[in-house]
């Protein structure tokens, strides 16, 4: 009985090896169009796919960035300027992307494009810090997908969005959780509606990692902007011991950041490049472990996880 349960439990992984390994063919002829290649995920996965011979076509916020890019790789990478908050930029794009890539259509579609902050605790934010994340991170991926669909399903494709461990749960305050599960949300439908189109669609959720979106310094400074900004009810209200002690919890968090960004990378690439995809790809070990396992417990739990006792409002014991 234990022997014929090992043997079958041999065959599925075995037989699932087999299929993660399985590679599409002809990968130097297809395009895959990437967003925020300034720097981060982005940036790497570029001279990643580069290296590995398909046609990049990278998407920079900056020109600065795009040639930064294009010193780092092959002649065959080609960069353009997007901003994924401008209707006009997302056009521009796509009619360029559609020239290059012909009747071929675009195999890859990468919504990678991100920022992070402001982060803090609600209150102390307004509602344009909130709109100027879920702007780039939702909506801005949201524009950039419907403009491209009609390239990737010419080419039988894949699109792989950016979500993050952050958008099974939400460890924090600020636009970044809610414009996470929003590209969660909007990725699930999209799989489903174009599954019968032959397009596979990839969500790819990295736990915390060391990108320069994150950096330590410019946090520091974001923090303590929307505090001094706070009206003085609110500061009042939360003290300042309470503003000291979320500063470092939050930066202590960002301490334990992974730097081997090649963990997210490689996941994008399988998405991109294998033969039976997965839907989900989770990076890092603080997701795998710790992040995603807490998002199954009942509500109650994870507040007694996440909730840190340090945090008191002004005059509490
Ligand atoms: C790969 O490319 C070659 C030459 O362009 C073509 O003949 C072949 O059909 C392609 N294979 C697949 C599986 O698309
Ligand atoms: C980074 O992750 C990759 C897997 O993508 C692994 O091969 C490599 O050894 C890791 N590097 C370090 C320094 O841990």
């Amino acid at each position: 009985m234990w022997l014929y349960l090992a043997v079958l439990v041999g065959l599925y992984l075995l037989r699932r090896w087999y299929l993660e390994r399985q590679r599409v063919p002809n990968l130097t002829e297809k395009y895959v169009l990437i967003t925020g290649c300034d720097s981060g995920f982005g940036n790497l996965l570029a001279r990643q796919l580069d290296a590995r011979g398909l046609r990049v076509l990278a998407a920079c916020l900056t020109e600065s960035g795009a040639a930064r890019l294009r010193a780092a790789a092959s002649s065959r990478l080609q960069t353009l300027v997007l901003d994924v908050t401008s209707s006009q930029s997302i056009a521009a794009a796509t009619a360029w992307v559609e020239g290059q890539v012909g009747d071929r259509g675009l195999w890859g579609l990468v919504n990678n494009a991100g920022i992070a902050l402001p982060t803090a605790p609600n209150e102390w934010l307004r509602k344009e810090d909130f709109v100027r994340v879920l702007n780039v991170n939702l909506v801005g991926l949201v524009e950039v997908t419907l403009s491209f669909l009609p390239l990737v399903r010419r080419a039988r494709g894949r699109v792989v969005n950016v979500a993050s461990a952050a958008g099974r749960i939400t460890f924090f305050g600020g636009g970044y959780c809610p414009s996470k599960y929003g590209v969660e949300a909007f990725s699930d439908s999209l799989r489903r509606e174009l599954r019968p189109f032959g397009v596979h669609v990839a969500i790819v959720e990295p736990g915390c990692f060391r990108t320069p979106i994150v950096d330590t310094e410019v946090v520091r400074q974001s923090i303590a902007h929307v505090w001094s900004r706070c009206p003085d009810e609110v500061r009042q209200a939360y003290g300042h011991s309470y503003f000291s002690t979320y500063n470092s919890d939050f930066l202590r968090l960002l301490s334990t950041a992974n730097s081997n960004l090649s963990l997210v990378t490689s996941a994008m690439e399988h998405a991109l490049t294998a033969e039976h995809p997965c839907t989900r790809y989770t990076c890092g070990l603080d997701a795998k472990l710790y992040y995603i396992p807490l998002s199954y417990l009942p509500s109650s739990w994870t507040d007694r996880f996440l909730c840190s006792s340090a945090l008191k409002p002004a005059g509490s014991a």
